[in-house]
Order: structure tokens, then C-alpha cells, then sequence
């Protein structure tokens, strides 16, 4: 299989990263295209194949795969000067946010083609992807689809391409949440008397240690909560001040907010 990633930034590098450490592609089968020359010299030191610039279009005959990692806004002249370059078979697949499968269409033509929404977990092979596909894609293809983003992490696929807005409120976004209440849980730390150093020992600590016993053991992180909250304890005092200031309703209501500029920002 012969995959182009076109925009070799943050995560057109976690692609690259997790499909050669899985032994997805062959080295000599991947292509970085970069207009961004810093980043050609990046690829290119790694001995990885890449181009700049308009001579991509040519490069992209011959790709199976073609990932589309540019920003939202690069995107329609980026399929303007593609489009009459990849070939019929050719699986394209985008993560840039909020770009549709129709509008990408508009500006490709009829192609096979697949949206999902990546988070920033994929640099180390522990990000969560939800994705979507139009009705070109065959039963094969996704299969392959599947073990392509399997690479960066998990993988879900859904029917209904308007579920992607959801996905970047809840785990698109959703580092972002977990880095918050890191940051919080830090000065909190840091209030009752630790340096930064030995805070974020303790908060990193707790958070991989908490996130995987609820992997581990399968249970749910609210009978994992009551087992560590005893009556009058001081778990249950914290908790409880946090359930009085309805903090739970803001972080619902926070990935609303999330949803709705998801849908707004939709092109
Ligand atoms: N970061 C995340 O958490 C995240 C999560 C899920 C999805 N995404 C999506 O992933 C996409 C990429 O994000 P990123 O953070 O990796 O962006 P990035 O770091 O800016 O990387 C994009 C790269 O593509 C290059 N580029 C733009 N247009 C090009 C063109 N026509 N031909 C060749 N190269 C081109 C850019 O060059 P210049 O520097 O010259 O512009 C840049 O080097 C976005 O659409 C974003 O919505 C990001």
C-alpha cells in the first residue's frame, strides 16, 4: 500500500510516526508533501520521501491512500490542485475539522472518501478517532480505513457523518478537558504547600494511575469514585463541594459550547 499525507505538520507527524512504528507502509511507500520547507528538511532527515509545493500534484499518482492533514482553511485550494491528480481508486482521507464530505466532493469530484476527527494522543499511538465515509467507500476499503487509524489509537466508525461534531466536542477537544483539570488539580497542589516539580508528580501520578484502573478493571469511573468517597471522608468533602457548585453541569454545558462551534465552523 502506498501512502501520501499531505501536510506534514503536528499530526501529519503522528501519522507518519504511528504508521511506520507499526509497520503499516514501507518507508519507500510513504510521501510527505510539505510547502512548509522546515518541515521537508524534518522528513527529509528522517529519510522520508517528500515534496513542496505545487510539484505534489504530480507526485500523487500511484498513491492508494492520500491522507489530507492541512489546516480547514488550506483545504479548497489544496483539493483545487489536486484534484485532477489522484486516481480513480484512491482513498482520500481527511482530518481537517468541520470540512464536510459534500463540500469536499464539490471540490474534488466523485472520489472515495473518508472525514475523521483525530486528537492529539495519536503522537504517541493513544488517540481516539471517530470517522465517517461517503458511499463510495466499499465494505474493503474500510477495513482498511480501520487499521490505518487503528495505528494512532482507537478507531470508531460512524454512519452518520453529522456524529463527527459531537466526537471533536467530547474527545477532539477532549485533551484539552483532561489538560484543565490537570492544571487546576496542579494549583490546587500547589495551595496546600507542594512545588511544581513534586505537583506535577502528584497530579500526573493520580490521573494514569486513575485512567487506568478504570481500563483495567472495567468498572465505571462512578463506582470506582464511590469506593474511594467513605462518609465524612475526605474524598466525600471534596466531591460533594464539587456537586453543590454543579460542576458536572458546566463540563456538560462546556461540551455543548464545544458542539455548537463545531457545527458553526462546519464548511
Ligand atoms: N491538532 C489537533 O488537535 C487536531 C485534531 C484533529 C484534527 N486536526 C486537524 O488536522 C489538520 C492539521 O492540523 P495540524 O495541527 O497538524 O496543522 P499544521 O501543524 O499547521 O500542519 C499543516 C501543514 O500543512 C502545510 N500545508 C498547508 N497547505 C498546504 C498545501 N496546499 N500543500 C502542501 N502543504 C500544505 C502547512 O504549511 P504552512 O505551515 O506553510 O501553512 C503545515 O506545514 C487540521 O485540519 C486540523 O483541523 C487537528
Amino acid at each position: 500500500m502506498k501512502i501520501a499525507i499531505v501536510g506534514g505538520g503536528n499530526m501529519g507527524q503522528a501519522m507518519v510516526t504511528a504508521f511506520l512504528n507499526k509497520k503499516i507502509v514501507r518507508p519507500a511507500d510513504l510521501l510527505v508533501v510539505d510547502r512548509n520547507e522546515e518541515r521537508q528538511r524534518f522528513f527529509t532527515a528522517k529519510k522520508i520521501r517528500t515534496c513542496v509545493g505545487t510539484r505534489h500534484v504530480l507526485s500523487l499518482r500511484g498513491y492508494d491512500v492520500i491522507f489530507l492533514a492541512v489546516k480547514p482553511q488550506d483545504m479548497a485550494d489544496l483539493l483545487a490542485a489536486i484534484r485532477d491528480w489522484i486516481g480513480p481508486k484512491a482513498l482520500v482521507i481527511s482530518i481537517a475539522a468541520g470540512v464536510t464530505i459534500e463540500r469536499m466532493t464539490g471540490l474534488l469530484g466523485r472520489h472515495k472518501i473518508v472525514r475523521c476527527m483525530p486528537n492529539t494522543p495519536a503522537q504517541i499511538q493513544q488517540g481516539v478517532t471517530g470517522w465517517t465515509a461517503n458511499q463510495s467507500v466499499t465494505v474493503a476499503d474500510k477495513k482498511r480505513v480501520e487499521r490505518l487509524l487503528s495505528a494512532l489509537g482507537a478507531a470508531i466508525y460512524f454512519p452518520d457523518e453529522a456524529k463527527l461534531d459531537a466526537v471533536t466536542a467530547v474527545s477532539g477537544c477532549g485533551p484539552a478537558y483532561v489538560f484543565y483539570f490537570m492544571e487546576a488539580m496542579t494549583a490546587g497542589a500547589k495551595e496546600v504547600g507542594f512545588s511544581e516539580q513534586q505537583a506535577r508528580a502528584l497530579v500526573l501520578g493520580t490521573f494514569m494511575g486513575a485512567t487506568q484502573l478504570v481500563a483495567t478493571t472495567g468498572e465505571t469511573p462512578s463506582t470506582l469514585r464511590a469506593k474511594v468517597a467513605s462518609k465524612k471522608g475526605s474524598t466525600a468533602a471534596a466531591t460533594e463541594y464539587l456537586d453543590s457548585n454543579k460542576v458536572t453541569s458546566l463540563i456538560v454545558e462546556a461540551m455543548q459550547k464545544a458542539l455548537q462551534r463545531a457545527q458553526e465552523l462546519n464548511i
